[in-house]
């Protein structure tokens, strides 16, 4: 795939996100809220830490692969416009490390995420109005090719490693409840060999009786 038809993409799905935060935004959102059918707190939170995670691995993806690769390209604009995306991209991850801190505070992390929303929606509009369009002037369709299976393996691997946390939670949970339940078969164990004393001592006492009768 094309790296700035990938770049493009992942655009997208991050305003879809902000979208979903934001039940929907605009007149959309207030009528989901007045009805009551807003996204609970939970499913907020969720939605604003994938949108963190989308943004660290968008923002590395960018630094480390893509415009290296425009830097290499020596146009005199294109360098301005870089150096004016690395700041902004400072901005960005300074609201994400915000947005983390707040994701607690319902208040706190919708405030956040808007101020997140109004930095990368001036970002994206900026590489896309005027650094991809003259990237594609200026890189060899094939050369951007090759740029975007070198950011899509990337990505993957990234994506692999921003779910790792939630697979050894699920492994830790899987833990917890093995345990429990050996636990549970340990003291019901420990209950029906007492249950057998008790009743082997009942015997020998009746025994004993009948001797001394
Ligand atoms: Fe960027
Ligand atoms: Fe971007």
């Amino acid at each position: 795939m094309d790296a700035i038809e990938l770049l493009k993409k992942d655009h997208e799905k991050v305003e879809a996100l902000f979208q979903r935060f934001n039940d929907g935004g605009g007149v959309t959102g207030v009528v989901k809220r007045l009805t009551g059918n807003a996204a609970s707190p939970r499913q907020r939170r969720s939605t604003a830490e994938q949108i963190c995670r989308e943004l660290d691995v968008h923002v590395a993806t960018e630094e480390t692969t893509f415009y290296p690769a425009v830097r290499a390209l020596r146009h005199e604009r294109l360098d301005e416009l870089l150096d004016e995306s690395l700041r902004e991209h400072g901005s960005i991850k300074d609201r994400v490390q915000d947005a983390r801190a707040s994701l607690n505070d319902h208040e706190k992390l919708r405030a956040a995420m808007t101020s997140l929303q109004e930095c990368v929606q001036h970002h994206v509009r900026e590489e896309e109005s005027e650094m991809f369009p003259l990237v594609e002037q200026h890189m060899r369709e094939q050369e951007r090719d090759e740029l975007g299976r070198t950011m899509g393996a990337r990505k993957r691997r990234a994506g692999t490693s921003a779910r790792a946390p939630r697979t050894a939670a699920r492994g830790r949970k899987k833990t917890v409840k093995r345990a429990a339940a050996r636990t549970t078969a340990a003291s019901r164990g420990r209950v029906r060999k007492t249950t057998a004393k008790v009743k082997k001592a009942r015997t020998r006492a009746k025994a004993r009786a009948g001797r001394r009768r």
